[in-house]
């Protein structure tokens, strides 16, 4: 049976590819439920001829918009609007001339590092929790839990974390936290005396210098340069300052720069932990997102049983920062004073929750969202390299990360303080290298987290970038 026509509302004139202003029709429409889940749309030579465009435009928008999950082919069949929609779409950014005032025109942003929340597998998720709030074991539990998260949780992240990043993790030995942020609090808290220091990154992660700061350390920067953290700046400042009681590393995707520490600097890191009997504290943050080349596993799978290393890691990547779910491990005394600290200030966890994520671990539901997510990101990462090569060739660098979910620019000769001004009175937000930074000058870079914006809304984010480049 033939479909009807779209009658879409295309803006032919607007700058970027057609076909993405093909696709940007159709998912508005979808979103205004003039198209509703399940109806199958004309078949692209019908389409073209309806929007007088080539067949391989309209070929080209199907194929964007199952990608993200928009439309669902089906073989022989034809290709129908996906049941299962997100329940909060966004509307995608609507392309408009670069002169407009920012106050009419939609604000886009490249964030550190955020996922897209329109990708969290929302039903899944919804019938999980349903089916927790409904269990004997939420019906009848009229006590408080265990401070260490719910078993059920505390097994299905232990054999997660054994198959997917090699780390042995005894669920007695695993905390569930609220987010990473949490487990960075407490890792400070049983590693580290009041006035006692935690060396780390710089350029690094300010939110976790506030976590170590809140729960009474000193925090100290050590330089990071093209391979990550210089362990021998590190050796230094440990060397010199007797205050230095841990050290805070992000060795997958060094935070913000995404450099991946190299094997030789790890095995000298975990050297010189050993020989100073200092704690080293391990984010294995966006772990889930390696494009290229075998996955480099964290140091927590290399390090002796003993050696004194917390390492955590996040749900927030994966899901959504929302979703406050992060874990860590640890060995003794550790383990237990982290736990002891975390049963002070929050008792337990979000019982319901913990359930439906084992649930989602459990059913496969989470790797096959990673595996999803991991493809659409990697796309985007691609559009974001070619646009910014295309666009602004000569005048920045910058190396295609091989995982994670951020860019680091480098703006060569330009202050990238002064760019993200111009670039947000344009009506697009920045992250310059000075957020980054502890005493050292910032690095002229932008960190630009490109996966929460569709490829359409990456190309329209690198055009702004260019037109207000301050050089
Ligand atoms: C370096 C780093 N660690 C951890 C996290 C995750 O934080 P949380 O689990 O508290 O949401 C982030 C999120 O931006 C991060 O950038």
């Amino acid at each position: 049976m033939a479909s009807d026509p779209l009658a879409l509302d295309i803006e032919k004139d607007a700058p970027g590819p057609l076909f993405l202003a093909i696709a940007g029709a159709i998912t508005r429409d979808i979103m205004r439920g003039r198209l509703k889940p399940g109806t199958r749309l004309p078949g692209t030579r019908a389409l073209a001829g309806e929007l007088d465009v080539h067949r391989n435009t309209v070929d080209a928008a199907y194929q964007e918009l199952t990608t993200q999950g928009w439309l669902h082919a089906e073989p022989a069949r034809g290709t129908f609007v996906a049941e299962d929609l997100p329940d909060n779409m966004v509307e995608p950014v609507a392309v408009s001339t670069p002169f407009e005032p920012a106050m009419v025109r939609p604000h886009l942003a490249f964030s550190d590092g955020a996922p897209d929340p329109n990708l969290v597998p929302d039903k899944a998720l919804a019938r999980a929790f349903r089916r927790a709030l409904l269990s004997p074991a939420f019906r009848t539990g009229t006590d408080y839990g265990d401070a260490r998260g719910t078993p059920v949780l505390r097994h299905a992240l232990s054999s997660y974390l054994t198959s997917d990043r090699g780390v042995v993790a005894d669920p007695a030995r695993l905390l569930i936290t609220r987010g990473s942020q949490m487990a960075l609090f407490l890792a400070a808290k049983a590693a580290v005396k009041p006035g006692q220091a935690i060396a780390v990154e710089e350029p690094g992660y300010p939110l976790a210098w506030e976590a170590f700061r809140a729960a009474g350390a000193t925090v100290r920067g050590i330089p990071v340069d093209a391979g990550g953290l210089s362990v021998t700046a590190l050796e230094e400042a440990i060397a010199t300052d007797s205050r230095i009681a841990a050290i805070y590393v992000t060795p997958h995707h060094q935070y913000p720069t995404t450099v991946t520490m190299g094997a030789a600097r790890r095995l000298q890191l975990l050297e010189l932990v050993e020989r100073y009997g200092i704690t080293l504290i391990e984010d294995d943050y966006d772990h889930e997102y390696r494009f290229e080349g075998r996955p480099v596993l964290p140091l927590a799978t290399r390090a002796p049983a003993d050696l004194p290393l917390i390492y955590v890691g996040s749900l927030s990547k994966l899901l959504s920062p929302g979703i406050r779910l992060g874990y860590a491990t640890a060995p003794e005394p550790l383990f237990t004073r982290m736990a002891t600290a975390r049963a002070a200030i929050d008792r337990q966890g979000d019982a319901p929750l913990e359930a439906a994520l084992a649930d989602l671990i459990r059913d496969g539901d989470l790797g096959r969202h990673a595996r999803k997510a991991r493809r659409i990101y990697r796309a985007r990462r691609d559009v974001l390299a070619s646009a910014l090569s295309a666009h602004l060739d000569g005048r920045i660098d910058f190396d295609s990360p091989a995982g994670g979910l951020a860019l680091w620019l480098r703006s060569k000769n330009v202050s990238a303080e002064t760019w993200a001004e111009r670039a947000e009175a344009a009506g697009l937000a920045l992250l310059p290298g000075t957020r980054f930074t502890l005493e050292r000058p910032a690095q002229q870079a932008l960190r630009l987290g490109y996966a929460a914006l569709n490829e359409a809304q990456i190309v329209r984010a690198v055009e702004i970038l260019a037109q207000s480049w301050p050089g």
